[in-house]
C-alpha cells in the first residue's frame, strides 16, 4: 500500500487524524508550512502511537517542492487539510485567503493529475451552508451565500473539486463538512493550540478554566434557541479524525466525487456548552452576556445519515467527553506546545 498525504498534518484536526492513520497502520507523509501550528506537534504524536512520520516544511503553493513529494512518495491518497481557517483574518485579509487556501488546492489537483493520485479527501465545513434555511443541514441543501471570505473559499474549493471530479471520470473525491469540532486526544498530549485570544467557544472557555482570561462572553442570548444562545453541533475531533478513515475506506469503492456532514446531528447552545464543561470538569466558569458576533446564525446542526448509510462511521463520543479531553489538554498545556 502507498502513503497517506497529509497537508496541514501538524494542525488540530490533521495531529488527530495522523494519530488514528498511524494507529491503523497507514503509512503518512506531512506536510505542513507551520504557519499555524508547531514541530512540537511531531514529538507529540511520537509518544502517542511510537511511530514517527515523514515530515516536510513546505507550503502546499509551492509547486515545486510539492512535486518533489509527488516524485519521491508512492501516494495512494491525499488528506487535505492545509488552509487558513479565522472567520475574522479572512475579512481583513480576503487575498491571502483566497490564495493561500484555493490556489493551494488548485496546485494539489495538478499534481494529482500529473503523478495519477486518484483519491482525495477534502476539509470543507458546514460554512458552506451560509445561513441555514432550516435546520438540521442535509448535504443536498443548497451551499454559498457565505458571510465571510473564509467561507467562501470552502464553497469555491467544493465547486472545483466538482468540476475537477467532472473531467477526471477516475478521480475519487470525499469533501468532509466538518461541523464544530471540539476536544483532544485523550492523552492530554496534543490539542487545540490557537494563537493569541480564541476566537472558537471551546478554546475560549479552556483559556477561562485556567486563568488566561477574566471570563466567557456570551455572544447573544437573544437567539430563537432554547436559552437564547446560539445553537451548534459540537464534534469530538477524535471522531472527526475517525471520518476520515472512513472516508477513505469509502474511495476504495471508486464512488467518485462524495459529499458528507461531519456532526453529531445534536445542536447543543453555547450556556449548554459551558454548564457540561462545568459539570465534567468540577469547575466554575464565569461568564457575562455580551452583544451578538456579527455573522452568526441562531442554529446550526447536521444531519448525518448519509455518513452512517454509505461509509458506516458516526460520532461516538458525547459533548462530556469532548469537554473532559479538551480540559485534560488545557491544564496540561497551559501555553498551548510553547514551553512555559
Ligand atoms: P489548523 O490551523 O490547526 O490546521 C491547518 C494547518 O494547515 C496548520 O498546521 C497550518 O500551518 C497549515 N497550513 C496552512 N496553510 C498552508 C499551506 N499553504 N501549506 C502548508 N500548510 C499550510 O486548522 P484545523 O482546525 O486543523 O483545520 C483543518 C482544516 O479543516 C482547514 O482546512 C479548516 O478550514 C477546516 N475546518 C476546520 C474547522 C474547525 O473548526 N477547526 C471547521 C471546518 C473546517
Ligand atoms: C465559527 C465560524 C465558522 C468556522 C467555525 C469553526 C464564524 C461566524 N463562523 O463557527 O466559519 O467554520 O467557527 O472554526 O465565526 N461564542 C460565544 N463566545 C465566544 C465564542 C463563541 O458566545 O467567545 C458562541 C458563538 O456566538 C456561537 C458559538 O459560541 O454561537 C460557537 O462559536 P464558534 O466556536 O466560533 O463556532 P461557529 O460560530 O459555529
Amino acid at each position: 500500500m502507498g502513503k497517506i498525504l497529509v497537508t496541514g498534518g501538524t494542525g488540530y484536526i490533521g495531529s488527530h487524524t495522523v494519530v488514528e492513520l498511524l494507529n491503523h497502520g497507514y503509512d503518512v507523509v506531512i506536510v505542513d508550512n507551520l504557519s499555524n501550528s508547531k514541530l512540537e506537534v511531531l514529538n507529540r504524536i511520537e509518544k502517542i502511537t511510537g511511530k514517527k512520520p515523514a515530515f516536510y516544511q513546505i507550503s502546499v503553493q509551492n509547486k515545486e517542492e510539492m512535486r518533489q513529494i509527488f516524485q519521491k512518495y508512492d501516494i495512494d491518497s491525499v488528506i487535505h487539510f492545509a488552509g487558513l481557517k479565522s472567520v475574522k483574518e479572512s475579512v481583513e485579509k480576503p487575498e491571502l485567503y483566497r490564495s493561500n487556501n484555493i490556489g493551494s488546492s488548485r496546485i494539489l489537483l495538478e499534481l494529482m493529475e500529473e503523478y495519477g493520485v486518484n483519491n482525495l479527501v477534502f476539509s470543507s465545513s458546514a460554512t458552506v451552508y451560509g445561513v441555514p434555511k432550516r435546520v438540521p443541514l442535509y448535504e443536498t441543501d443548497p451551499i454559498g451565500g457565505c458571510t465571510n471570505p473564509y467561507g467562501q473559499t470552502k464553497v469555491d474549493i467544493e465547486l472545483m473539486l466538482n468540476e475537477y471530479a467532472k473531467t477526471h471520470p477516475q478521480a475519487n473525491i470525499a469533501i468532509l463538512r466538518y461541523f464544530n469540532p471540539i476536544g483532544a486526544h485523550s492523552s492530554g498530549l496534543i490539542g487545540e493550540d490557537p494563537q493569541g485570544i480564541p476566537n472558537n467557544l471551546m478554546p475560549y472557555i479552556t483559556q477561562v478554566a485556567v486563568g488566561k482570561l477574566p471570563h466567557l462572553n456570551v455572544n447573544g442570548n437573544d437567539y430563537k434557541t432554547v436559552d437564547g444562545t446560539g445553537v451548534r453541533d459540537y464534534i469530538h475531533v477524535v471522531d472527526l479524525a475517525s471520518g476520515h478513515l472512513a472516508a477513505l475506506k469509502k474511495l476504495e469503492e471508486k464512488p467518485g466525487l462524495v459529499i458528507y456532514n461531519l456532526g453529531t446531528g445534536k445542536g447543543t447552545s453555547v450556556l449548554e456548552l459551558v454548564h457540561a464543561f462545568e459539570k465534567a470538569n468540577h469547575l466554575v466558569i464565569p461568564y457575562v452576556i455580551a452583544p451578538r458576533r456579527p455573522g452568526d446564525v441562531d442554529e446550526n446542526y447536521a444531519n448525518c445519515d448519509k455518513a452512517w448509510n454509505e461509509m458506516h462511521w458516526k460520532a461516538k463520543l458525547n459533548i462530556e467527553d469532548a469537554c473532559r479531553d479538551s480540559w485534560l489538554w488545557q491544564s496540561h498545556n497551559p501555553h498551548g506546545y510553547d514551553e512555559d
